[in-house]
């Protein structure tokens, strides 16, 4: 088990990224505090994806800084488990030359590590396919494996990059449930409005990499910013 302190609350504050000329994010701040299920939305292209990898120490912000409990915190990705941090990846990203239960297992430690790898493939319903090739696998069944490889470590904060992607209507529901039980802090960044609207406590709508609105699921619902930033992608 993990003898680091608990995880209270991470935050971006004043977070801005730019790509050459193109800013992917524009002054964002958001708290994510502990027990939490925080969305972050937007339309393709919005910084999704990019607030999610400077969380994980993949991309440096141009200015702002982040921090965890409180303290000035730079993200390192080979640190992130060590701090209770789990992430799941846009698409599937599994090693192909191990089976799934292999897979899994990378996720986790110590002389329980296949029989926690096991329980956590039984959670996400694909215990079945452990022997399995994830390659061979279709690929609403290796988002599965994805989940559980990312629960496995227990994390205090999971990380969830548009896990619905590619996912049907029945997969949805069932990913919403999950998330709803995993009992740990969750940031969600997806795609999906129906999805993050049903689980999360807050949300933060991304457009063009600005911050437009911030709150309850029912207030983002209402918010005319956010229906006129889906609508204009739509169109
Ligand atoms: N490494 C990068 N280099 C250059 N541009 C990037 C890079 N990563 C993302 N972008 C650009 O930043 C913007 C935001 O991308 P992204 O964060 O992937 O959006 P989302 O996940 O919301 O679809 C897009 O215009 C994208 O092309
Ligand atoms: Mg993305």
């Amino acid at each position: 088990m993990s003898t680091d302190p608990p995880l209270k609350e991470l935050a971006l504050h004043n977070i801005t990224v730019r790509f050459g000329g193109l800013t992917a994010l524009d002054d964002v701040s958001l708290r994510v505090a502990p027990g939490r299920i925080v969305g972050v939305i937007g339309p393709n292209g919005a910084g999704k994806t990019t607030l999610f990898n400077v969380i994980c120490g993949f991309v440096p912000p141009t200015s702002g800084h982040l921090t965890l409990d409180g303290q000035p915190w730079r993200p390192r990705p080979h640190q992130l488990n060590g701090l209770g941090i789990a992430r799941t990846l846009q698409g599937v990203g599994q090693f192909g030359g191990m089976s799934v239960l292999e897979n899994v297992m990378v996720g986790t430690r110590g002389r329980r590590a296949e029989a926690e790898a096991m329980a956590a493939l039984t959670r996400c319903g694909v215990d079945r396919y452990a022997g399995a090739r994830p390659g061979a696998l279709p690929y609403a069944t290796r988002k599965r494996v994805e989940l559980a490889r990312a629960l496995v470590a227990k994390p205090r904060i999971l990380m969830l990059d548009e896990p619905a992607g590619g996912l049907d209507a029945d997969e949805i529901q069932w990913l919403a449930s999950l998330i709803k039980e995993t009992g740990t802090t969750v940031l969600l960044v997806e795609h999906h409005m129906d999805l993050v609207m049903s689980v999360c406590d807050e949300i933060l709508v991304l457009d063009f990499g600005k911050p437009i609105a911030l709150g309850t699921p029912e207030e983002i619902s209402k918010n005319p910013r956010v229906t006129d930033a889906y609508l204009g992608a739509a169109a």
